[in-house]
């Protein structure tokens, strides 16, 4: 038996989402189970596995400690690692099921990963997150949490706890519409479906209407979630070049060769790059999508966290033709644990949303839709709104002052209008991945750029949130952003020399 050339063959991935070691405790298990390696028989020790398998010594340990708790290998001090004479053989376990090849043919999305750890509090532990676009939790309205949930207060219908009408409770789609029809986004009731947060509305719009190999356009960088949710759903994603704003001729191009199903686009404070459109560059778009019948897909989490003046009307305002759905959220301007948003959009695009919404929930909670409603009766959400923009633009200042003073020359950024991101972009030498290992040994995080490209590009930029933290704690997560940045750029630099490459 040439135990080298089997543990050779293993197939490890570092896209996986199972960490390197328990890829190879559940290779090297099955191999002994199926007597591959049979009882006896020795291993490698752990440095000539890690030489083997390519991986670190630790990677090596880990496994054979993995293997050992479960009973398929023992270690004798001095002589090695075996294989265990009475390892569990097949019919001896728990029979198992195989998931993975049960579940249908699906998208594995290669970012998952990264959305799900950025939703982890990012206030949790002594980490200095700039990664999550999480509100501080110190500015969520509690008052009016404790004030609605008051009942003596704020009596409650029974009824109105009953399953509602999947579009929404009604007073709230009332009261929604007319908070929208004051900011200039001029809606009916019938014309708002109430959603579980804007990532479920655009889930709906993305079951309704895109089928497998159909076209969209996205801006690049875009925000993370909606490429995974095109990519799943078999979408082709045709990415507007990245630059300052949109390239109209591009745009067109992709609209007369592609026929696209819709452009999915931020026009106020985008995520990543804290972008707003000029109102000429709206004008121009809706004139385009108005003559080729193009849907947008206006995604807005942001418009109300504005640092100077409002964002220009947005493109639903602007909708000569009525073909633009508005995505809105209280997840960023109140609290993102409430989960609700809401779809604006021609009632014949709200019906048969609803249908599908009606598959996955039936409606969104209740108790989170008449607080809403309530809070927005009570017209408390514009005093909220001011608050927290001076807050933030507080916050976007410290931080855009100490990238200046502690990342200097090596990293560029806007200074963003409005909403909760600075885009850091840096020389091509330095890997933002790099970037965030050194950085999180130093206890703080950020997004890497790549995270906002679909179809993999590389990219050399970071998005930094600046509202999770106060200005102090954000001015010390800089600080050692950018010892982190010098170091990687030193080590960069050095490695360029040696290599007789310029240094750019
Ligand atoms: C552009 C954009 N759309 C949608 C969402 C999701 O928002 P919600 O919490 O309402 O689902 C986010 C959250 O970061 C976002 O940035």
């Amino acid at each position: 038996m040439d135990i080298t050339k089997i543990l050779s063959g293993l197939r490890l991935s570092s896209t996986l989402s199972a960490p390197l070691y328990l890829q190879i405790a559940t290779a090297l298990a099955a191999k002994i189970q199926d007597f591959t390696l049979p009882t006896g028989t020795k291993l490698p020790p752990e440095r000539e596995l890690s030489r083997l398998l390519g991986v670190s010594r630790t990677t090596a340990i880990n496994a054979y400690r993995l293997l050992e708790e479960r009973g398929l290998v023992s270690t004798r001090i001095g002589s090695g690692t075996f294989v265990s004479n009475d390892a569990p053989t097949f019919s001896q376990q728990t029979p198992t099921m195989p998931w993975e090849q049960l579940f249908t043919p699906g998208y594995k999305a290669p970012l998952s990963s990264i959305m799900r750890s950025l939703i982890d509090s990012p206030t949790a532990d002594e980490t200095i997150s700039m990664a999550a676009g999480m509100p501080d939790p110190a500015f969520y309205p509690l008052d009016m949490i404790h004030s609605q949930l008051d009942i003596r207060r704020h009596p409650i219908d029974p009824t109105d706890l009953g399953l509602i009408a999947t579009e929404g409770y009604l007073p709230l789609r009332r009261s929604l519409s007319a908070w929208q029809t004051r900011l200039g986004n001029s809606a009916s009731a019938d014309q708002i479906l109430i959603v579980s947060g804007s990532q479920q509305g655009l889930y709906l719009v993305v079951k309704a209407f895109i089928e497998p190999r159909d076209y969209v356009i996205v801006e690049s960088p875009t925000y993370l979630g909606a490429i995974q949710l095109l990519e799943s759903s078999g979408a082709r994603l045709l990415c507007l070049p990245p630059s300052g704003k949109i390239d109209m001729e591009i745009f067109e191009d992709y609209l007369v060769r592609y026929r696209p199903k819709f452009f999915y686009t931020m026009s106020d404070f985008q995520n990543p790059t804290g972008r707003t459109m000029t109102l000429a560059e709206r004008q121009e778009l809706i004139r385009l999508a108005a003559r080729h019948r193009l849907t947008i897909i206006e995604d807005d989490p942001y418009s109300q966290l504005y640092y100077g003046a409002p964002p220009p009307p947005s493109l639903k305002q602007l909708d000569t033709y009525g073909g633009v759905i508005h995505l809105g959220t209280f997840s960023k301007v109140l609290f993102p644990g409430l989960r609700t948003g809401w779809v604006h959009a021609a009632p014949t695009v709200i019906n048969r949303l609803a249908q599908e919404k009606q598959y996955v929930d039936l409606h969104t909670n209740n108790l989170a839709q008449m607080m809403l409603n309530t809070y927005l009766v009570e017209d408390a959400l514009p005093a909220h709104l001011s608050s927290v923009r001076r807050e933030y633009k507080k916050r976007r200042n410290a931080m855009a002052a100490a990238i200046r003073k502690y990342c200097g020359p090596l990293m560029d950024f806007d200074l963003s209008e409005g909403g909760l991101y600075l885009w850091g972009r840096m020389g091509s030498s330095v890997s933002p991945s790099e970037l965030l290992r050194r950085s999180a040994a130093l206890g703080i995080s950020f997004v890497p750029g790549d995270a906002f490209y679909a179809h993999g590009l590389a990219s050399h930029e970071i998005r930094l949130c600046f509202a999770t933290h106060d200005e102090e704690r954000l001015i010390e997560g800089i600080r050692r952003l950018g010892r982190a940045l010098s170091a990687v750029s030193a080590t960069a630099s050095t490695a360029a020399e040696s290599a007789g490459r310029p240094i750019i």
